[in-house]
């Protein structure tokens, strides 16, 4: 049975699936946007986890425990800066999103949610941003089966319209 995909508005500490994933940057020691609130509602044991990941490529993720978070898990990814769009930022934005779906995979997680990647601090433009995150999250849960249900968890209405035409294209 293919993955269910949804698009919702909410702040995404308030979700509870198996794994909410973060944009988090090659650090993983906290920042901004959805990055800073999601280490405000877990708490600080999420960072302690976080120092003993040694950081993250951009493209890759890493998962943590959610703490006091209504996730069970945090899948920690890095976006890539937009730089104008020559520099393989759509190869390692679809990377985000399918590197996140191994690892929920890998670790028995069969819901997901997933902000906007890259497009509020690193400038990914929203559109293009939304069409790869689609185009890529239907490709992996394909190849990965047992993550049954997908969230893209929008912050705003202008990019909630943009997620519902393209699932209901
Ligand atoms: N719930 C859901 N979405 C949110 C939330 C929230 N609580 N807060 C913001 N967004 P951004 P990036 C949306 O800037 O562009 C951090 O400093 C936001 O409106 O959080 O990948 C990291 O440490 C936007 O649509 O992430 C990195 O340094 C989307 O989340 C850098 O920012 C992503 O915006 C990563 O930048």
């Amino acid at each position: 049975m293919p993955a269910t995909l949804r698009a919702i508005q909410a702040d995404i500490t308030t979700l509870a699936v198996d794994a909410i994933v973060n944009a988090a940057n090659n650090s993983l020691l906290g920042g901004g946007g959805v990055d800073g609130a999601i280490h405000r509602a877990a708490g600080p044991l999420l960072l302690e986890e976080c120092r003993l990941l040694g950081g993250c490529a951009t493209g890759d993720a890493k998962l943590t425990r959610g703490y006091m978070l209504p996730a069970k898990y945090v899948i920690h990814t890095v976006g890539p800066v937009w730089r104008g769009g020559s520099h393989g930022e759509a190869e390692l934005l679809a990377s985000c999103y399918r590197r996140s779906i191994a690892v929920a995979a890998e670790n028995g997680l069969g819901s997901l949610a997933f902000p906007n990647i890259s497009t509020g601090i690193y400038g990914y433009p929203a559109d293009l941003a939304a069409g790869i995150a689609v185009a890529a999250v239907i490709a992996a849960t394909r190849a990965r089966p047992s993550v049954g249900e997908v969230v893209f968890c929008c912050f705003s209405q202008s990019s909630l319209d943009i997620y519902e035409n393209l699932l209901h294209a």
